[in-house]
């Protein structure tokens, strides 16, 4: 994928509201982003279509939505403050701060004159606050870095009034923060962002078994919502990269304009968890199997996305410039699942004969999709607008409509159109959309 690519991608989010940066009126908020009308809706697809697959067509997977604020005991028992920090090197000529393990990724121009670097320290990656009006150590809180402990401390609780057994999952989508030391690459690395994260738990003996299930199962989720195969890959991390709580993790990587980066990490995370937890908490965080007659601490094996960099893979993937009637176009050819707008209902002219039942069409079709509606411009020019957005089917009214009771559906990839009408229209565009 050509490095112009990224430029054009960012670009188009800006232009057309996808992703702004963050606090802009103020001269920006350094790797900080917000997402506007169009990226909301994408990044709430993306996240939908995760549930969807997750625990929608599951009857083994079970969804739950954490507290972002944690007590010091979480991140103590899971090891998180012990454990969870990046090597942090200072460069004494350009004066920036570089994670020794990212130095080929700096950016800084003095660092291409020869950067001298100090040994590497811990820097740990957890954002700490104060809750209440409390002077004093008592009432330090943590940012989550990552939902699942959220899923882990309410293991228990799930397993009490859900009436899951091993093998059952829990999870969770929702923002995590970390303190990165070089955050970078548009909203590839933030400091605050979505994780989409589910804690599968197995009986120990089958945790090899599901550890390759869900591989193939992630991998498949890219795919099966349009990124190309030869874009994805997955790889298995080397022994010294593994998180302090893995015994076995491979990420799925996404071929991306710098290079192949993470969208996706699966861990074996053993009983490593609900044995930490169950210790430093006093609570049974284990199961009882009355079939076998055995009590186990179950393993874990962990699918985890981030739901903002998948986004953009989804974006970058989608990507063409193409040419239509002689005519330049861009055109977002996203699934249309992930799609801002499903439909987009346009009347040929702003005049009030067409705009009542233009109005109608577009009511009735709302209460089953995201629809927009524009009535401003040459129809030609609409239709590219709607392109560049990904938005995958156009419904024309035309003055024809008020006789035949028909429009003009459009496709944006064929860019064919054919005529259906108004009573079949909600049918059609099912069958078109696949939903
Ligand atoms: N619970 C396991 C865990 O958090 P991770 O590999 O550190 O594992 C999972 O994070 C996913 O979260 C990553 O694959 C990535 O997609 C996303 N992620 C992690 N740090 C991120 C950051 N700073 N900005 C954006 N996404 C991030």
């Amino acid at each position: 994928m050509p490095a112009q690519e990224l430029d054009q991608v960012v670009n188009l989010c800006k232009r057309r509201g996808f992703v702004f940066p963050s606090a802009e009126i103020y001269g920006g908020f350094r790797s900080s982003y917000d997402y506007g009308p169009l990226g909301s809706l994408m990044l709430r697809n993306v996240k939908d279509a995760w549930v969807r697959t997750m625990v929608q067509l599951r009857d083994d997977v079970v969804l739950v939505d954490a507290a972002i604020l944690g007590p010091p005991q979480i991140f103590e028992a899971s090891g998180h403050l012990a454990n969870f920090s990046d090597p942090l090197v200072d460069c004494t000529v350009c004066k920036r701060r570089f994670r020794e393990d990212h130095l080929d990724e700096r950016d800084c121009p003095q660092s291409k004159k020869g950067c001298a670097f100090t040994e590497s320290r811990g820097f740990n990656l957890m954002f700490k606050t104060v809750a209440g009006p409390v002077e004093g150590s008592g009432a330090e809180v943590y940012l989550r870095p990552e939902t699942a402990q959220g899923m882990f401390v309410n293991f228990g609780n799930v397993l009490q009034t859900s009436r899951k057994r091993p093998p059952f999952g829990i999870a969770q989508v929702g923002k995590s923060f970390r303190n990165e030391i070089t955050p970078g690459n548009f909203i590839f690395r933030t400091r605050e962002f979505e994780q989409m994260e589910m804690e599968f738990f197995v009986p120990p003996a089958d945790s090899a078994q599901w550890y390759s299930y869900w591989c193939t199962e992630r991998l498949e989720w890219y795919v099966n919502l349009g990124i190309p195969r030869e874009m994805l890959r997955l790889r298995p991390h080397a022994a010294d990269e593994l998180s302090h709580y893995s015994a076995g993790t491979s990420d799925v990587e996404f071929l991306f304009p710098w290079g192949w980066g993470e969208l996706e990490g699966i861990a074996q995370r053993t009983d490593y968890d609900l044995t930490q937890h169950s210790t430093h908490s006093g609570s049974k965080l284990d199961f009882f199997d009355q079939a076998t007659n055995e009590r186990y601490v179950p393993y874990v094996i962990e699918p985890a996305a981030g739901a903002n960099r998948t986004m953009a893979a989804f974006m970058l993937a989608a990507y063409d410039e193409d040419i239509i009637n002689d005519e330049p176009r861009t055109v977002l050819r996203l699934h249309p699942r992930l799609a801002p707008y499903k439909v987009a209902v346009l009347p040929l002219s702003k005049k009030e004969t067409l705009t009542p039942l233009a109005k109608d069409i577009y009511a009735s079709l709302s209460s089953r999709y995201m629809v927009d509606y524009d009535e401003t411009q040459a129809i030609g020019r609409r239709y590219r607008r709607q392109d560049e957005i990904g938005t995958p089917l156009c419904v024309t009214v035309d003055f024809e409509s008020l006789e035949d009771d028909a429009v003009t559906i459009r496709e944006r990839d064929t860019t064919q159109q054919v005529r259906v009408s108004i009573a079949g229209l909600l049918d059609e565009l099912g069958k078109r959309l696949g939903f």
